[in-house]
């Protein structure tokens, strides 16, 4: 049974978008936020997975449901995507930034057209969305942002230097945003999720002996992650990090001088890479 949504940013004043809800951590948190009775618009670029979704989500919880196909790592994806979400004359209440993609691997043997896609994705895209619904959610006094970021932003990853960095910006973009933010109604959360079961750890384990060889146990489930982050979303939590290994291993960066930090990633990736 559906906990109906009660905050100021709920069902009544908007609706909440989620990028990358086709797969994964994404489709999880779609159905995180049907179940609390939100309406929602799901956006990725494969439309059938998100009409499937759309689908399950109607039967399931009766949930009012946009899909909206789109590549939001193309230049205009992002304003075309909030185009097509505002067209009912609807405001989003709530911005979920989850879409993003990785590589694996030396970043000398990196094909340049995926960095530079990577970084359209996880840094420009989520940025855009948030430069472009901002102005409307201070005004309103109410609204929410849930940034997908990563375990890997709290220190450099060899191996998956670029997307790390990508992931290290969606946080600090975070951090500096909810103190900006203090006092307007609207907060921001940045969810850093640990190795995930998802179709994105197919390619990290392909890519990397070290995530291949790691103990199931030690992987969440997105149903876990979504869970977590729809609650410090809606605690006006700045940073979650799902996990009790995760959230030591945060800790850890935190406290530990760069050079060790990065000295021991980089041993790390030479061992398992
Ligand atoms: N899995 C992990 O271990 C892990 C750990 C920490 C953080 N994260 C982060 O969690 C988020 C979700 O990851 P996931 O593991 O759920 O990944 P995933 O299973 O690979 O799903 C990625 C989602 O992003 C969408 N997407 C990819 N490129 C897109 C584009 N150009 N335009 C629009 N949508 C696009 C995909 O849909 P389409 O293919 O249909 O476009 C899919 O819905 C990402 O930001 C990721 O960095 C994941």
């Amino acid at each position: 049974m559906a906990t109906r949504a009660k905050s100021k940013d709920d069902k009544n004043t908007g609706r909440v978008l989620i990028t990358g809800a086709s797969a994964g951590i994404g489709a999880e948190l779609a159905r995180e936020f049907a179940r609390h009775g939100h309406r929602l618009t799901l956006v990725a670029r494969r439309r059938e997975a998100l009409a499937a979704l759309a689908a399950e989500l109607k039967k399931d919880h009766q949930a009012d449901v946009q899909i909206v196909a789109q590549d939001l790592a193309k230049p205009g994806g992002p304003a075309a995507v909030l185009k097509a979400a505002q067209a009912g004359g609807e405001p989003v209440a709530i911005l979920v930034n989850n879409a993003g993609v990785i590589d694996v691997g030396p970043f000398a043997d990196a094909d340049t057209a995926k960095i530079t896609g990577l970084i359209d994705l996880n840094v420009r895209a989520s940025t855009e969305l948030i430069s472009r619904l901002l102005p409307g959610m201070v005004e309103r006094g109410a609204g929410r942002i849930l940034n997908v970021s990563s375990l890997s932003a709290f220190q450099p990853v060899p191996t998956m230097a670029a997307y790390a960095a990508s992931k290290a910006y969606v946080l600090s973009l975070t951090e500096a945003l909810s103190e900006e933010l203090r006092g307007t109604g609207v907060k921001v959360t940045a969810l850093c999720p640990g190795f995930t079961e998802t179709p994105m750890i197919g390619e990290i384990q392909a890519g990397s002996a070290a995530v291949r060889g790691m103990p199931k146990q030690l992987l969440s489930t997105p149903r876990d992650v979504a869970a977590l982050g729809y609650r410090a979303l809606m605690a006006g939590q700045v940073v979650a990090v799902p996990g009790l290994p995760n959230q030591i291993t945060a800790a850890w960066a935190q406290v530990t001088p760069r050079w060790v930090t990065r000295y021991v990633a980089g041993f790390a990736a030479r061992r398992g890479g």
